[in-house]
């Protein structure tokens, strides 16, 4: 076999495969993996270390740690996934990136309830309703919410401090498609720099750090379900965030307010910050 017709051969061998997409998906991938080493012509030594780095990569996965999604994300390669496959109407809420912190189960609470346990940052009131493209109300709208504390750590990243869920919750929205929690205003945070992403960032000489946000999946019956953030104005990583991640439209403003009337209402103390957004959904395909 000569380095001209190994590409050829490996096509061929799909030849029996009798699922359309996977030949397609297959095809591409070995083609696209082939033109790599032609052009960068890796020693073995070099390619030893690839499967390593990948090896790693899988080691480092658990039940809390996602290292192939950070891999994914830093890579800007789910950035592009979402952006392809996402596409929805002009006035939908865009999406943006899962990320590697996503838990499921997350406590279902009840309209107000606050998802901070410490209650140590600044308290933060975020409130806004889910609707149609066309501005209809959902009621009954699930959001899945998640983020990183003031401190800029997800509750998995101090599991002692943390054994049972911070900064998560499921809630609905009401006959007004209306939702609210209380939280804390989160950091901007780095990416888990720890495991061999992390060298790889070090390696390529790239910031870690990515802008404060927070996580929304939202999902309604006969709507395609949104993946999102709400980012915070002003933060100084908006520009160069390690994932890609940032779209104009999901920046908010956390408006400071000193409203005791409606703090008290909620349990929190005035001075805090505020975020009304509402969401807006596409109907399911
Ligand atoms: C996150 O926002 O939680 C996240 C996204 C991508 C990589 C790391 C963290
Ligand atoms: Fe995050």
């Amino acid at each position: 076999m000569s380095d001209d017709n190994i590409t050829v051969e490996a096509l061929a061998r799909l030849e029996n495969c009798d699922d359309p997409r996977l030949k397609l998906i297959t095809t591409s991938v070995i083609t696209h993996l082939h033109a790599v080493v032609r052009e960068v012509e890796p020693t073995l030594e070099e390619w030893g270390q690839a499967i390593d780095f990948l090896t790693q990569v899988g080691h480092w996965c658990d039940d809390t740690r996602q290292e192939f999604i950070l891999l994914s994300d830093t890579l800007a390669v789910s950035m592009l996934v979402d952006t392809l496959a996402g596409r929805k109407p002009e006035s939908a809420t865009e999406s943006t990136v899962l990320g590697p912190f996503h838990l499921p189960n997350a406590p279902e609470l009840s309209f107000g309830a606050n998802i901070s346990k410490d209650r140590i940052g600044e308290p933060t009131l975020v409130t806004g309703r889910v609707l149609s493209i066309d501005g209809t109300p959902i009621a009954n709208a699930k959001l899945d919410v998640w983020q990183a504390s003031a401190e800029g750590l997800y509750d998995v990243q101090e599991p002692e401090r943390f054994p049972n869920m911070n900064l998560r919750g499921i809630f609905y929205t009401n006959g007004e498609g209306q939702f609210g929690f209380c939280t804390e205003k989160p950091a901007s945070y780095p990416v888990p720099t720890d495991g061999p992403v992390g060298a790889m960032l070090k390696a390529l000489g790239r910031p870690a750090m990515r802008p404060a946000h927070i996580h929304f999946m939202v999902s309604a019956e006969k709507y395609q379900s949104l993946t999102t953030h709400l980012f915070v104005r002003d933060d100084p990583y908006l520009k160069s965030d390690a994932v890609q991640a940032v779209k104009d439209s999901l920046i908010v403003e956390f408006k400071q307010l000193d409203n005791p009337v409606e703090a008290e209402q909620f349990g929190i103390p005035s001075p805090y910050f505020k975020v009304n957004e509402d969401f807006r959904l596409a109907l399911a395909v």
